[in-house]
């Protein structure tokens, strides 16, 4: 039986395709499917589908793919999603997601980093659009007996010796009861934001606690560096609302104040993409405008171009959610945005078929680190989630056997040290670093009781050390005291925990096959 942690997008792509092949697999969440972060999902998925008669082909998503991501992505893996992603998006549509179409045509719209339109969405609710057709889908085979779902139930450990991962130990929330579960895991349980807790976009119960346990139990993580920083999101009630991409895919333009007039920054410096620039780009240009170029503490979102029937048809739920919230009328009024943490393009290092350095465990989605190198391109989450979902799971072989108890990782820090922790990662994880930020970060850290025996802290010192090693600054890392980028560092960083000490190496890219071949 495949076990899958998390039953977001990536983990519900993997359990239909675990049982559209006759495979049986238990599905887990803490929390129902219709609660996952990729609810929120807005903007869109990417596939070349080329429904607006600009001649857009896999090989162009692949190049922006690549250099969004500065190079630094596993070439071969993005030729796959790449190629794969008419198709990934066709199967959405098919299986009932609602997309904005026009007759039989998904409308596609332009997004950041990428020259053509070719992000398929809906409105500003794509991922709860495309959550409802997969949740409908896998509840058909739920029917069938071929998914067990198990909500409500969180990952407290793995079973893993001598390289193989035999299964997952979970506990019922409700209950405290704690079961053993036999077979081969696909953890699909999105980004770190948990260790960001009230500054980042994403939902908390995201948590970061299947990566803790797996960087405990020996898997490697990688490119724990690149955080990305989305450019325009809003501070509020103790986290921060994201105002989609959508907003500048559709014409918004941000400004600050120069000389009292709108300097509309990124238009005149980057004048072929301008405000659609890839977002480490456009989040850093915001920060030199506030700090080093000393424009003025706010940088606003002017949306007063965007046509009445554009509101209508493709922004109407990011209108609603401005006033509902903010109690702003983004048609009407600029309104005040900050980079804000969004995305964590590093995370559990896997290969192409998503497996981990650890035979029978794969991860898939934001957990793994896979397709975005230094920079993920708006758009490409959703697409790497579901593709790669489908992917774990086309790949993935059971495995059974030893299953006996074994000493507990510490896993989890009392609330003031995870606050304590918190701090210490945003001092040294912030747009800019240097040496010095991450250092005064690292002696704060050494100091959280637990440290040398607490995989969670390992894990937010493997964070630091991680961007610490990256001498260079390359797509979302951004060094002061290197601010060009290296050659020699368009390598990955592979971080291992052993023994109570974490090691940081840098690792080759693999190259590009010639006419590759894959399973998906
Ligand atoms: O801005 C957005 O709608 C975010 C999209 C994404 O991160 O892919």
């Amino acid at each position: 039986m495949i076990n899958i942690i998390g039953a977001g997008l990536a983990g519900l792509a993997a359990a239909i395709e675990c049982a559209k092949s006759g495979r049986e697999c238990r599905l887990i969440s803490k929390q129902p499917s219709e609660r996952a972060q990729s609810v929120l999902a807005e903007g869109g998925i990417n596939a070349a589908l080329d429904t607006m008669g600009e001649n857009d082909t896999w090989e162009e998503h692949f190049n922006d793919t690549m250099n969004g991501g500065v190079q630094l992505a596993d070439p071969n893996a993005v030729e796959n999603l790449t190629k794969n992603a008419p198709e990934t998006v066709r199967y959405l549509i098919n299986i009932g997601a609602g997309l904005n179409m026009q007759g039989d045509k998904p409308v596609l719209r332009n997004f950041g980093g990428q020259k053509k339109k070719r992000t398929a969405f809906a409105k500003t609710g794509t991922g709860k659009i495309i959550m409802t057709a997969l949740i409908n889908e896998s509840r058909k085979y739920e029917a069938k007996g071929l998914i067990h779902r198990y909500m409500h139930h969180s990952l407290s450990d793995l079973y893993i010796s001598g390289g193989k991962c035999y299964g997952a130990e979970i506990t019922d929330e409700y209950s405290g009861e704690i079961l053993s579960l036999d077979g081969a895991v696909i953890l699909a349980c999105g980004g770190l934001n948990g260790f960001f807790d009230g500054a980042s976009t994403g939902t908390t119960q995201n948590d970061g606690t299947a990566a803790v346990i797996a960087f405990a139990r020996g898997a490697e993580l990688a490119n724990l560096e690149f955080i990305q920083y989305h450019p325009t999101t809003i501070s509020i009630s103790g986290k921060r609302m994201l105002i989609s991409e959508a907003a500048r895919g559709e014409g918004g333009r941000l400004y600050i104040k120069r000389n009292n007039k709108n300097y509309y920054f990124m238009e005149e410096k980057y004048p072929e993409l301008g405000n659609l620039m890839p977002r480490d780009v456009v989040s850093r240009e915001m920060y030199s405008a506030v700090h080093t170029e000393g424009l003025g503490n706010t940088v606003f979102l002017d949306m007063s171009g965007v046509p009445q029937s554009t509101w209508d048809k493709k922004l109407s739920d990011l209108r609603k959610e401005c006033i509902h919230y903010l109690s702003v009328d983004p048609a009407k009024e600029d309104i005040p945005v900050e980079p804000g943490i969004h995305y964590f393009m590093g995370g559990i290092n896997v290969d192409e078929t998503h497996k981990t350095n650890i035979d029978g465990l794969y991860a898939a989605g934001e957990c793994a680190a896979q397709y975005h190198g230094a920079n993920r391109l708006g758009g490409n989450s959703m697409l790497g989630a579901v593709y790669g979902g489908i992917t774990a799971a086309k790949n993935i072989t059971d495995t059974s056997g030893n299953m006996s108890s074994q000493k507990k990782p510490a896993i989890y820090l009392a609330p003031e040290n995870d606050e304590k922790l918190k701090n210490a990662l945003i001092e040294g994880l912030g747009i800019v670093r240097s040496e010095t930020t991450i250092n005064a970060a690292l002696e704060k850290l050494y100091k959280i009781d637990g440290y040398g025996e607490n995989a969670r802290l390992a894990l937010g010192e493997a964070m630091l050390l991680s961007a610490l090693g990256r001498r260079e600054s390359r797509g979302a890392h951004c060094r002061s005291d290197f601010p060009d980028k290296d050659e020699n560092y368009r390598r990955t960083s592979i971080a291992v925990y052993c023994g109570g000490n974490v090691t940081i190496d840098l690792r080759d890219i693999p190259k590009r096959r010639e006419n590759s071949e894959n399973k998906a």
